[in-house]
């Protein structure tokens, strides 16, 4: 392969490195000796020394090294019932909880730790460095457990020794049984050209791998139930040592598991997580590759659906050949087991396993997508795995509890995933009801029905103190259904994830069609008293809309939100006023104060989230109202009282968003300083986001 040049160059530094071997780099290992016993296929084995092992890793050739576990696996083979096998679930059952938890993982984190990570030398698993590289990992593991509080629950991290000096390292968080769900990683890397001498940062083999499952772990512990061992299964977190070597560590520890009768249901490595270059390169698309050769299909199958389901990229298929990482050794010891790397095998990073093997080539936003991919398999709801590994038995799927089906029911629940059957009615409701809305507001607006009278016919019917004008309230409502037009054309596009978001607010939108239509016959019929009941509805529906979703984009929260929201305020208090025919001095004075609820309430959304767009939305309707006030002067004061409550939301509104256009703030987007780089790049984002 490639390499070999790069051997010929490694050879010509071993000739001037190796006079100034330092000194710390002694080799710890009392596990040295002449020739090791490889094996490079299901029973193809061979006895070769050290630097062969090495020659063959940078022909790309893998292989378990079995000189101290010949015996992997061969107890649970003799078992009967080994045959039994594990029934993972159809589906991931969406687990509303978990979405808030997926929201916590950072990959500022990541960064840190894999910086701190890839500062040693080398992680070799025979050197010095190598065990102050897990040394270090172990008390990290150990502190993220004492900062969640998870230690007093029985959370626990354990080294596990190894005869070459640096240790493996397992976290465990102990669930109501003990069957157990490991999550892995290997720690150590290694520079293929001279192992004892030359650095090997390992970024991406396996730092990235080991941090994402870190991260992980860090925001599991935040589950209070988790930790206090509510979760069906135990869950493992495994660092290994000396996969390089050819699996050592994790042979060693399977091999304890399987003397010990463990029961394994499930075992997912992530061995590189971060390198997405030549994936793109390629002009493919980002995704998660995950590995069909010497695997458990139905293991694998399982880890497909959960990607679909909480990642926001897809997955590609591809292989990596015989014992290319450490879930070789959890299958070997009959243990089903699951493989996922960066991209297709084929795309991986080639820097691996050399000095440029370092942080700055990683893909952080592609790191979170594994580190999802890692909560979503760790958490509970997901481990209730039907059927045991030592039962032939298929147990049925445990009955969701009730809230879970009403949360499955409920359509203004938010999800990271809609089936297609939903996204469809999504579509179909929200065009059908977004035309409704806009066939009557036109008919309406020129055609009186039988027996009623046209929109505007009846705002004149009714002069009362907070009657809009007819020409600029008619632009506010064409501006905003021509806005929607976009929200439409986000829920009927073929990008996935902004399918997702417009389908997030899709019931609350297509609610507001629906009783913007009822509002608008009624009140064409003057049925004032039932129209002001629809809107107060209206206002519940739309506040909640607002609440529940901060973060929406710009095109889909000025039309869909805010822009409703605004009307929607205005509408209340002029069809109030309109239903009790205001006209009474109190009524008047009450008027004349009450106005001044739009000033408060866009001053709120302002002042709380800097959100503008609500600003310039209520002073165009204050604007309507005074041009109409004006006209009108039948109400002392209330035209002045508009046009001042337009002007100061305007200037506010001005005031928040023209500082950022200018200046390198930009509202509708992260911060740019160092920090955010490595924020959490959700794409939904931004209103009210400090
Ligand atoms: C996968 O699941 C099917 C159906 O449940 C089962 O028959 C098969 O034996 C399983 N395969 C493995 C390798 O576990
Ligand atoms: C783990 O962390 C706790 C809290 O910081 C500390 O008291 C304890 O000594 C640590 N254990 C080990 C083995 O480092
Ligand atoms: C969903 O996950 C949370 C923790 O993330 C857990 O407490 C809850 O029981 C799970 N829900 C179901 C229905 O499994």
């Amino acid at each position: 392969m490639k390499f070999d040049s790069f051997a010929v160059v490694g050879l010509a530094m071993a000739a001037v490195v190796s006079a100034a071997v330092r000194p710390d780099q002694t080799v710890l290992s009392n596990y040295d000796q002449d020739l090791y016993l490889v094996e490079l296929g299901p029973g193809e084995t061979r006895w070769i020394p050290e630097d062969e092992k090495w020659a063959l890793r940078r022909a790309g050739i893998n292989f378990m090294d079995i000189t101290d576990t010949p015996e992997l696996g061969a107890l649970r083979a003799l078992d009967v019932r080994r045959d039994a096998t594990v029934q993972f679930p159809k589906k991931p059952a969406y687990n509303d909880s978990l979405v808030p938890l997926l929201k916590e993982l950072k990959q500022k984190n990541m960064h840190k730790n894999l910086e701190k990570f890839t500062s040693f030398h080398t992680r070799y698993y025979k050197s010095t460095y190598g065990a102050e590289s897990s040394a270090w990992l172990y008390s990290k593991v150990n502190q993220t457990i004492y900062d969640s509080g998870a230690a007093e629950y029985g959370v626990r991290v354990e080294t596990f020794e190894h005869s070459w000096g640096q240790n493996s390292i397992i976290a465990t968080i102990p669930g109501k049984s003990d069957k157990t769900v490991v999550v892995g990683a290997h720690q150590d890397s290694i520079n293929l050209f001279l192992p004892s001498i030359l650095s090997a940062p390992g970024a991406d083999d396996d730092g990235s791998g080991t941090v994402t499952i870190l991260e992980a772990l860090r925001v599991l512990l935040e589950s209070e139930s988790i930790i206090k061992g509510n979760a069906p299964n135990t869950v493992e977190f495994h660092w290994y040592s000396a996969e390089e070597g050819g699996l050592l560590g994790s042979q060693a520890i399977f091999s304890a598991y399987e003397k010990e009768g463990r029961d394994v249901k499930a075992m997912l490595q992530q061995d590189m997580t971060g390198y997405t270059h030549k994936t793109f390169e390629a002009g493919e698309p980002e995704s998660v590759g995950v590995i069909t050769d010497f695997v458990n299909p139905n293991l694998t199958e399982f880890i497909k659906k959960i990607i679909t389901q909480y990642c926001s990229i897809p997955y590609v298929l591809t292989k990596c050949g015989y014992a290319c990482s450490d879930h070789a050794s959890a299958s070997k010891a009959g243990y089903p087991s699951a493989f996922v790397i960066e991209s297709d095998f084929k795309y991986s990073d080639n820097k691996i396993h050399t000095s440029q093997d370092r942080m700055e080539f990683l893909d952080f936003d592609h790191m979170l997508q594994h580190a999802r991919m890692t909560l979503a398999l760790a958490s509970p709801k997901l481990r209730t795995f039907t059927g045991s590994a030592y039962s032939q038995r298929t147990l049925g799927f445990e009955t969701p509890e009730i809230m879970e089906r009403v949360q499955n029911l409920n359509p203004f629940v938010k999800r990271e995933q809609h089936d297609k059957r939903a996204i469809i009615i999504f579509r179909f409701l929200t065009l059908f009801t977004w035309l409704l809305v806009f066939a009557l507001s036109i008919l309406f607006s020129v055609k009186a029905p039988a027996n009623g009278k046209t929109i505007w016919d009846q705002n004149k019917a009714h002069p009362t103190p907070f009657s809009l004008n007819p020409e600029s309230t008619s632009f506010y409502w064409l501006l905003l259904l021509l806005l929607q037009f976009g929200y439409l054309y986000c829920l009927f596009t073929f990008d996935a994830e902004l399918v997702k978001v417009a389908a997030n607010v899709g019931s609350h939108f297509i609610a507001h069609n629906l009783l913007t239509s009822a509002f608008i016959l009624l009140w064409v019929h003057s049925h004032l008293w039932i129209g002001e009941l629809v809107l107060v509805i209206n206002s519940f529906n739309l506040t909640s809309l607002y609440f529940r979703h901060l973060r929406t984009q710009p095109f889909i929260h000025i039309p869909v939100v805010t822009g409703p929201l605004a009307w929607n305020f205005v509408a209340v208090l002029s069809n109030g006023a309109a239903m009790v025919g205001a006209h009474s001095l109190a009524a008047r004075i009450l008027a004349n104060v009450a106005i001044w609820s739009i000033l408060f309430y866009g001053f709120f959304f302002m002042g709380a989230f800097k959100d503008y767009p609500i600003g310039f939305e209520l002073a165009i309707l204050s604007a309507s109202l005074a041009v109409h006030q004006h006209g009108i002067r039948v109400f002392a004061l209330q035209w002045i009282f508009a046009l001042v409550i337009a002007i100061l939301l305007l200037t506010a509104a001005l005031a928040i968003s023209i500082p950022p256009i200018f200046g390198k703030e930009l509202i509708w987007r992260r911060l740019d300083d160092d920090e955010s780089d490595y924020e959490d790049h959700e794409r939904d984002a931004l209103l009210g986001d400090e």
